[in-house]
């Protein structure tokens, strides 16, 4: 079960490199768009072999009109980025109307917008939008490699001298305890990046006795800390075992073994799919923002929509059902 979401019908309009593993995709899209604030989200339709799925992407700045998001090709890709990869203008597509869940709060003196790899794609139209109203912004942006920044030019001419790039390939990191300390008074950290990046900087931000209301962040699903394997998982009650590949999620396996899920944002934030793990051979690998570190450390529970069990599996329970 899922918010009711409003599709649209839509076009692609064009295609773009914009890193040498990210290509940004900018749709035409049907009907009056409403408006939307930078760090939103569009979900869109994407085939898998046989079956469809939905995807959802952070839209990126674009023209009136037109909807573009950025897609990082990954090489664990769960079929999403393959497909977003092999569209080619004029492909129609079926995508939503944006819908934020990371929003700017437009009132904090000074703007600190940290970026991790493909995490940049909310963080550029943020810094947009904050360059447009003449706000005080600084955006440091972390990378394996320079041609690995997606946007980079759009940024550099963007926010000039208030652009920081930190290529990893290089010994170049974000450093967060100095940034922070150097965030005037009353300042907002802006974040989105992998899961590490996002641990360290709430532990660096707490250290700087800062309200962690005042860090507000994102993080990719993909971001694991160990690499993605097939695993299983008996679920109680239901004398059902459900085989998980590495390229689908948990709660993609069970929906497909007709298991009734209830989820919403499929980005490890709400929690509403959290299931219990009460025996499992490996680790689990927790890709959620959602559970606190007390409660990931108690590894007794676990978000299906992102996090996953290493080989071996286990068995869950999911919990609401009979
Ligand atoms: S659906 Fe929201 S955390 Fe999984």
């Amino acid at each position: 079960m899922r918010n009711r979401l409003e599709w649209r019908n839509g076009r692609v309009a064009s295609l773009r490199h914009v890193a040498d593993d990210v290509l940004c995709l900018t749709f035409a899209v049907e009907g009056a768009l409403p408006r939307f604030d930078p760090g939103s989200h569009t979900n869109i339709r994407v085939d898998i072999g046989e079956r469809h799925a939905v995807r959802t992407y952070t839209i990126v700045p674009a023209p009136k009109g037109h909807l573009a998001v950025a897609v990082k090709l990954h090489p664990q890709s769960r079929g999403g980025s393959r497909h977003m990869w092999s569209l080619r203008e004029g492909d129609p597509v079926r995508l939503t109307v944006p819908e934020n869940r990371f929003e700017l709060s437009w009132r904090a003196p000074h703007y600190l917008l940290l970026a991790g790899g493909i995490g940049i794609t909310p963080i550029y139209g943020m810094a947009k939008a904050l360059m447009g109203r003449g706000a005080s912004v600084r955006l440091v942006y972390g990378a394996r490699a320079t041609g690995l920044m997606a946007f980079r030019q759009e940024l550099q001419e963007l926010l000039g001298e208030r652009l920081v790039l930190r290529d990893n390939s290089v010994g170049e990191h974000v450093d967060l305890a100095g940034e922070f300390a150097a965030l005037p008074p009353g300042g907002e950290c802006y974040l989105c990046g992998p899961i590490g990046m996002l641990e360290a900087a709430k532990e660096a931000w707490v250290g700087t006795g800062r309200p962690l209301s005042r860090l507000r962040y994102e993080v990719f699903g993909d971001s694991g800390l160990l690499a993605e394997e097939a695993f299983s998982v008996d679920i109680l009650n239901r004398n059902q075992s459900v085989t998980v590949r590495p390229d689908q999620t948990l709660l993609e396996a069970l929906l497909d073994a007709g298991v009734d899920m209830v989820y919403d944002c499929q980005r490890g934030e709400c929690g509403l799919c959290a299931v219990k793990v009460l025996e499992r051979q490996g680790a689990i690998d927790h890709r959620d923002v959602f559970l606190s570190a007390e409660q990931k450390a108690e590894n007794d529970r676990m978000c299906a929509c992102v996090s996953r069990l290493t080989a071996g599996g286990g068995t869950i329970d999911v919990g609401y059902r009979a």
